[in-house]
């Protein structure tokens, strides 16, 4: 698996670049043209690991090297193979050798000297360095510093398992499309398929193992969408009634407005920023069968809006995704504090523009993929004080759609079964 360890090193040497694993795996795969299916799904597990442990590996190889390694692929090779030592369950010495061979490949000479050297250091004087590494919070939890202070102080209660579901494997849940079938009988075609999964709440099926969807039995013909359960949640939460006028601003690829489509007859507008991300959008509703318009705007300007009011509004707003770290281990790291500032200046102008689309009585549903205070609470405080036509109605947890065990006013914290998100409700009046 040398081959996966390289391309994997690729792609971690990306991301400490500043770019998202998204753009990079994609990159690093395509530089190692011959890597097999499984190989290259090997280089996905280990870049992962590395950026899911990133702060405990880079702790160990500073401490094992006395000069910084500048060549950006050997140090990020040492991670993936440190990360490895530390957190699979692969042969140690095996990895070693494996990591050697790559060093190999990486076209400096002296890199498999190094690496063979610092591997088996690691291994002989792991139990000493784990003392004095493991003192610092960012390394015990594998998160920056200012991540951490910021959830300790947000959620005095809940951080340490915060921080600690956002280092697991996430779960794979499915919404069954309830136009084309129920949830009995989607759980029957998946035993027959020997693919074990379990009943969440509502529509939400949780599968015990990841799986590629194409696999899924009828996949293709819209049976079934994967989507978070507590994302699950949002369509419900817009109370719709048949022949609506409703606006999912902020749409791609189109998980929530299929969801408010699978549920209700309504007349939707799915809009997004972003051309390439609506083309998903496009192709979720036609393997589902649905229709809505589609169409491209800016969500914090007016020029897409015909001035016929909207009876409800989604606002999905684009955020830091820090109630998803699980599934993005790169936002960690590549995110700053004063992004946290960015994204709330934004989420208020698109959620300001959009208040002024929804007709007298109607709602508007603001929703992040966020645990920051900035970007949720304090967000909608702020709005409620400039917004004197705006009520925020109760959103109270519901046990038949969503197996909620962290809940605290609109934060759904994430768990093992769901993501952590943000949901305020707002009526005009
Ligand atoms: C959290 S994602 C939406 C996920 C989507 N609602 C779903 O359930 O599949 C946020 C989306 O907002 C879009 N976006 C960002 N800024 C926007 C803006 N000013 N106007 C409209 N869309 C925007 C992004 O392109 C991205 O697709």
């Amino acid at each position: 698996m040398q081959v996966a360890q390289l391309i994997a090193a690729h792609a971690v040497a990306e991301v400490l670049a500043g770019h998202n694993l998204t753009v990079s795996m994609p990159k690093a795969l395509r530089k190692v043209k011959s890597a097999t299916p499984q190989q290259q799904a090997a280089a996905q597990d280990y870049s992962y690991l590395t950026l899911r442990f990133y702060a405990e590996a880079a702790a160990y190889l500073r401490a094992l090297t006395p000069k910084p390694v500048t060549d950006e692929r050997v140090h990020a090779l040492l991670l993936v193979a440190l990360s490895q030592l530390l957190h699979s369950r692969d042969d140690d010495f095996t990895v070693v050798n494996q990591a050697v061979e790559a060093a190999g490949k990486s076209g400096q000479r002296w890199a498999k000297g190094l690496v063979n050297a610092v591997l088996r250091n690691f291994l002989r004087q792991r139990e000493s360095l784990q003392a004095s590494i493991a003192q610092r919070e960012e390394v015990q939890f594998n998160y920056p510093q200012w991540w951490i202070d910021t959830l300790k102080q947000q959620f005095p209660q809940h951080w340490q398992t915060i921080l600690e579901v956002g280092n697991s494997h996430p779960p794979m849940t499915l919404r069954v499309n309830l136009r084309k079938t129920d949830v009995p009988a989607y759980l029957q075609l998946l035993q027959a398929a020997g693919i074990e999964a379990h009943h969440l709440a509502g529509a939400a099926i949780q599968l015990q193992q990841p799986m590629p969807v194409h696999q899924l039995p009828n996949f293709d013909a819209g049976w079934v969408s994967v989507q978070d359960a507590g994302a699950q949640w949002a369509a419900p939460l817009l109370d719709l009634q048949p022949g609506q006028r409703v606006l999912d601003a902020c749409s791609a690829p189109g998980g929530k407005t299929c969801h408010v489509l699978e549920t209700c007859e309504v007349d939707l507008l799915s809009l997004d920023v972003e051309t390439a991300r609506l083309q998903r959008v496009h192709e979720n509703l036609q393997r589902l069968g649905l229709q809505a318009r589609v169409a491209v705007g800016n969500a914090s300007q007016s020029e897409w809006f015909d001035g016929q009011l909207f009876d409800r509004i989604l606002a999905d707003v684009p955020c830091s995704a820090s109630g998803i770290v699980r599934r993005h281990v790169d936002m960690k790291w590549l995110r700053r504090p004063q992004d946290l500032e960015t994204f709330a200046r934004t989420q208020q102008e698109i959620l300001s523009n959009l208040w002024q689309m929804l007709a007298k009585g109607g709602k508007l549903l603001y929703v992040t993929c966020s645990i920051f205070q900035q970007e949720n609470e304090m967000q909608i405080q702020q709005f409620l004080t400039t917004h004197a036509d705006a009520a925020r109605l109760p959103v109270t947890f519901d046990a038949t759609l969503l197996p909620c065990q962290q809940w605290t006013g609109g934060q759904l914290l994430p768990t093992a079964e769901h993501d952590g998100l943000f949901y305020a409700l707002l009526q005009k009046h």
